[in-house]
């Protein structure tokens, strides 16, 4: 098969992570006899040197050209950057923000479980962990408090700012099919996660889901309130499934159901849509403090890799070959230093260890 794919190596470690993932995906094609055919596109602080923009319009345009897009991450020290000094419109992260409405990626999926091999890493007590977990987060991604009316002015001689969280009810429902089509193939429970106690579009959040619900019903629904939610993560992971929830609750939830799986480092998402084109990438960032030090977990990125092959590409035997290539590389003892512990056999810089993982395909 030949695929078209679009590279965005970004900012920070972002070109080092992506370099890792494609020369796993070139052993993919190798062995399986696909043809990957790659565009690089600059997107963040890249961009902005180049184009005074983070992300401009002809690449957008290369992007929807293609089967499927695999970014690494932008932006740089936040307030402490040239990056920084212009309009937020003007800023790195806008052009990710730019790119998930113009490709209407509204459904960023993030599955957070944890590897045997990695219960060292884990911050968790043993106990809580003993049984594992594995859980994927539904966070809806092109609306809410990213997408509001924004504004800073001076009123009565002071400095006001101003932020929006709009949801209606189209952009509900279709995230929530979306987590109950996925629940329906794996344990068939999603935990819907609002602040319906305090926020309007919460509760219209929580009547939306309940009407999907009823045709879903074969798959368990449950309410959480998020700082409940934030807590039950770290005390009892194993009780969830799907985690459905909105833009901002979701970005801070993954982070957190990140860190439980050893490290950020592993994290992997998807992106997508109405079509079969989607965005894939880790779910942390540019990592500044380690950027051009070999030290970044190439994982995420990786397992990202594989979930494009999954999704856009309807590659599953070769999506499983990557998932089967890392967990046998962590399965000998090689760590990146992120997820390194007292039983780590070598541990390897970004490099040997998509060295490795290539040589496992
Ligand atoms: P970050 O995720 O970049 O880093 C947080 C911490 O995790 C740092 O200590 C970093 O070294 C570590 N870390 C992150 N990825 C790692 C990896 N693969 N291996 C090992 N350690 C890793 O978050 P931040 O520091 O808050 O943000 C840095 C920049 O990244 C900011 O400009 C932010 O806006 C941007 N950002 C971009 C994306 C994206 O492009 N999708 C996501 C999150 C943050
Ligand atoms: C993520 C990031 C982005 C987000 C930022 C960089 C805009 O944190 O992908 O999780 O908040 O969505
Ligand atoms: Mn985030």
């Amino acid at each position: 098969m030949e695929c078209k794919i679009t590279l965005i190596p970004g900012d920070g470690i972002g070109p080092e992570i992506v370099g890792e993932a494609v020369k796993v995906l070139n052993k993919v094609a190798d062995k399986f006899g696909h043809t990957f055919n790659y565009t690089k596109i600059l997107m963040g602080g890249c961009s902005i040197d180049e184009y005074g923009v983070p992300l401009t319009d002809e690449a957008v345009d290369i992007c929807k050209a293609s089967d499927a897009v695999l970014l690494g991450a932008v932006g740089g020290n936040v307030g402490n950057s040239r990056w920084y000094d212009v309009a937020p419109n003007l800023r790195p992260e806008a052009g990710l923000l730019k790119i998930r409405k113009d490709l209407g990626l509204f459904a960023n999926l993030r599955p957070a479980y944890l590897y045997n091999e990695l219960k060292k890493a884990c911050p968790l007590k043993e106990e809580i962990t003993k049984d594992g977990f594995d859980m994927i987060i539904v966070r809806e991604l092109t609306g809410g408090l990213y997408f509001g009316e924004r504004e800073t002015k001076t009123v009565n001689g002071m400095l006001e700012a101003r932020d929006t969280l709009t949801y209606n009810e189209e952009e509900i429902r279709r995230i929530a099919i979306k987590a109950f089509e996925i629940a329906r193939k794996r344990k068939k429970k999603v935990t819907s996660v609002d602040k319906a106690n305090v926020l309007d579009s919460s509760r219209l959040w929580r009547k939306v889901v309940a009407e999907v619900s009823k045709d879903y019903e074969d798959v368990a629904l449950e309410n959480m309130l998020v700082d409940n939610c934030a807590m039950q993560l770290v005390m009892n992971p194993g009780q969830f499934d799907v985690i459905l929830t909105e833009n901002m609750f979701g970005d801070i939830l993954s982070d957190e159901a990140s860190m439980i799986t050893g490290s950020i480092g592993m994290l992997s998402s998807a992106s997508l849509g109405k079509t079969k084109l989607g965005l894939y990438e880790p779910s942390h960032g540019s990592a500044p403090d380690i950027a051009g030090q070999n030290k970044a977990n190439p994982i995420a990125t990786i397992l990202s890799a594989a979930m494009m092959l999954k999704f856009s590409l309807d590659l599953d035997k070769e999506a499983n070959a990557i998932e089967e290539a890392v967990a046998k590389v962590l399965s000998e003892g090689y760590r990146t230093v992120d997820i390194a512990s007292n039983e780590t056999k070598e541990v390897v810089g970004t490099d040997k260890m998509g060295d490795l993982i290539a040589a496992n395909i």
